[in-house]
């Protein structure tokens, strides 16, 4: 029986809807996950990606799950981590959803000039699977911060019990190439790139081959 590695990937943005056309979403173009998943195969592993809407195409061979919303990225997630190696949450998955969802499309009217929306936290992928990740699973985060990053990025290692965390700005969106700087699950710099993302998804695999527990996991 042909076992392989099978590797988790959440890709792209999620969307927020207000009402049946109008959502909350982001930049992210979903390159970062279409990267790692080519590096995978090449690897002769299987990419497992969970993908939110993007216009790229993920490469042939790869198992992909198109959802929309974050908790639809986060059960689907559920569901397909345990039988994973890994996962790379490359996704940047909406934060926060409106409470309400408006059944009709919200429309302005004369008395209507302004409109207020709350917004609720969404569930959070990593800092869940980080709950429940066996001891021959690793969990790798992105953290794209604006300021102090290294310590808001650190914060996020610990609180979703991440392997590894790749830090980078708001220029790698929807760029080829940017800076990353990957650190340990000890808070250590392991890597301070200015890169492709090609070449930040082979570095990323270097680390885990080095330092992750690595079993196969039969295909499905
Ligand atoms: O949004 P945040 O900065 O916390 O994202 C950091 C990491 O957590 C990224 O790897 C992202 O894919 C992941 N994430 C997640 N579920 C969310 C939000 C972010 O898994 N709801």
């Amino acid at each position: 029986m042909p076992t392989r590695q099978r590797i988790l990937i959440t890709s792209g943005p999620t969307r927020e809807y207000l009402d049946p056309v109008r959502f909350l979403t982001n930049g992210s173009s979903g390159r970062m996950g279409a990267a790692l998943a080519e590096t995978v195969l090449e690897r002769g592993e299987l990419p497992v990606i969970v993908s939110g809407p993007v216009a790229l195409v993920y490469p042939d061979g790869a198992e992909i799950h198109y959802v929309e919303t974050t908790e639809q990225m986060f059960e689907c997630c559920l569901q397909l981590f345990p039988d994973c190696n890994g996962i790379i949450g490359a996704a940047a998955p909406c934060d926060f959803r409106p409470e309400y969802f408006s059944e009709q499309k919200l429309t302005k009217s004369e008395e209507n000039n302004s409109i207020v929306f709350r917004f609720v936290a969404t569930p959070d992928i990593l800092a869940t699977l980080g709950q429940i990740k066996q001891q021959n699973q690793w969990i790798i985060g992105f953290a794209l911060e604006t300021k102090n990053g290294r310590d808001h990025a650190l914060r996020k290692l610990k609180r979703k019990n991440c392997d590894f965390i790749v830090l980078n700005s708001p220029k790698s969106i929807d760029n080829e190439t940017a800076s990353f700087q990957i650190f340990n699950a000890s808070g250590e710099l392991c890597a301070d790139l200015n890169c492709s993302k090609k070449t930040l998804a082979k570095e990323i695999f270097t680390l885990i081959d080095k330092y992750c527990i690595v079993t196969t996991k039969e295909m499905s």
